[in-house]
């Protein structure tokens, strides 16, 4: 047999997605993935230990029934959007929904619109998908240009805030991009729960539009994989026809209901990430050498003056366990990402790149 003539052909030059390392030991200071730094609160691990009963001798509930009220009822209540249950569509993590999204309408050859730097999975998909891309580079603010006004594609993926450096876009933008753009605008506020903008509101607006949110990075719970999204339900119905008939676990959703019901709670908590957000900006400014961008989400985007110190960095703090993120990519080699974490770890962190700075900087 020879593997290679037996795979799609494309597949010889799609590069998979490389996701931020995960040591399975203790003793790491993780702030390289944007997890959240707190656990899942006790009443939600509670929930999750009940249901590990005989019932997962069954196939859990495949289109989340209950989760979708709780999310539409409760959840987002508060954000002007749309309230028909046939609106909502659960994935397996934000992820999952980009792949049924892919799924549903790219054929071989489709154009798609994605922004540089942004979220890379899109891109990989994409290539995954054989669909050809526009890649519009952002303004050296990290703001949309002018040239997407123009972009044509079957799909636009803007990420708000976008992931690596934090910055959310306004809705005045997004809603001309979903009147310019001719297909389908999605934007992904996995990160959404940390900005105080989002594109919720603009559904009931516009029938071109796509919003996903993720339960792992605000409510602490990335390992279980759950995700949801918001549309027109003409395209929520097709997403359903095309996604694997489980795809969502009945620990996963068991899950996302305790989140909401305990919502409140965790968004006060998740005030502290702000907070300390806004101090490890302030603390780290102080530097010689680097800035921190203005950020709008749970990690921060570092720039280095000089390019050749990013990597020193990444390396010494990794001897001393500490994981960031780096990406060797066009315009991002001076560039380190940091999850804020809990402000002990963020004390940690400032107290080793203080050792590291007096080295380098
Ligand atoms: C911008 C962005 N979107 C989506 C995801 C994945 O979210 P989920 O865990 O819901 O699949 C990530 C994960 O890092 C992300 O950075």
């Amino acid at each position: 047999m020879e593997l290679n003539e037996l795979l799609r052909e494309h597949l010889r030059k799609y590069s998979a997605y490389e996701p931020g390392e995960q040591p399975m030991e203790d003793g790491w200071l993780k702030l390289n993935t944007n997890e959240n730094p707190f656990p899942p609160i006790p009443e939600i691990l509670n929930d999750i230990k009940n249901a590990v009963n005989e019932k997962i001798r069954l196939y859990p509930d495949p289109t989340s029934f209950e989760l979708r009220k709780e999310i539409l009822n409760v959840l987002l209540r508060d954000k002007d959007t749309l309230t028909n249950r046939n609106s909502i569509f659960i994935g397996n993590g934000s992820d999952e929904i980009f792949d049924v999204i892919f799924k549903m309408f790219i054929d071989p050859g489709d154009e798609i619109v994605i922004f540089y730097p942004s979220y890379g999975l899109y891109k990989v998909l994409a290539t995954l998908y054989n669909a050809k891309i526009t890649e519009i580079q952002l303004n050296d603010d990290f703001s949309i240009p002018d040239s997407a006004f123009n972009a044509k594609g079957k799909l636009m993926f803007i990420n708000s805030p976008n992931n690596p450096n934090g910055k959310s876009y306004g809705n005045a933008t997004i809603l001309k991009l979903c009147g310019s753009f001719p297909g389908v605008v999605v934007v992904d506020e996995a990160y959404g729960d940390f900005s105080t903008q989002t594109s919720l509101p603009l559904l009931k607006k516009v029938k071109n539009l796509i919003v996903n949110r993720s339960f792992s990075k605000s409510f602490s719970i990335a390992a279980l994989r759950m995700g949801f999204a918001l549309a027109d339900p003409e395209i929520i119905k097709e997403m359903n026809r095309v996604k694997l008939p489980y795809n969502t676990n009945y620990l996963g959703q068991i899950a996302a209901l305790s989140c909401i019901k305990h919502s409140n709670k965790i968004f006060e908590r998740n005030k502290k990430i702000i907070e300390e957000r806004n101090r490890l900006t302030e603390e780290l400014n102080k530097f010689n050498g680097i800035s921190v961008l203005p950020s709008d989400s749970n990690f921060i985007f570092i720039k280095f003056e000089d390019k050749s110190k990013t990597l020193k960095f990444v390396w010494d703090l990794k001897e001393m366990k500490i994981l960031v993120r780096h990406f060797s990519k066009p315009g991002l080699y001076n560039y380190i990402r940091l999850t804020v974490g809990m402000e002990v770890d963020n004390n940690k962190f400032i107290d080793a790149f203080q050792k590291i700075a007096d080295k380098y900087l």
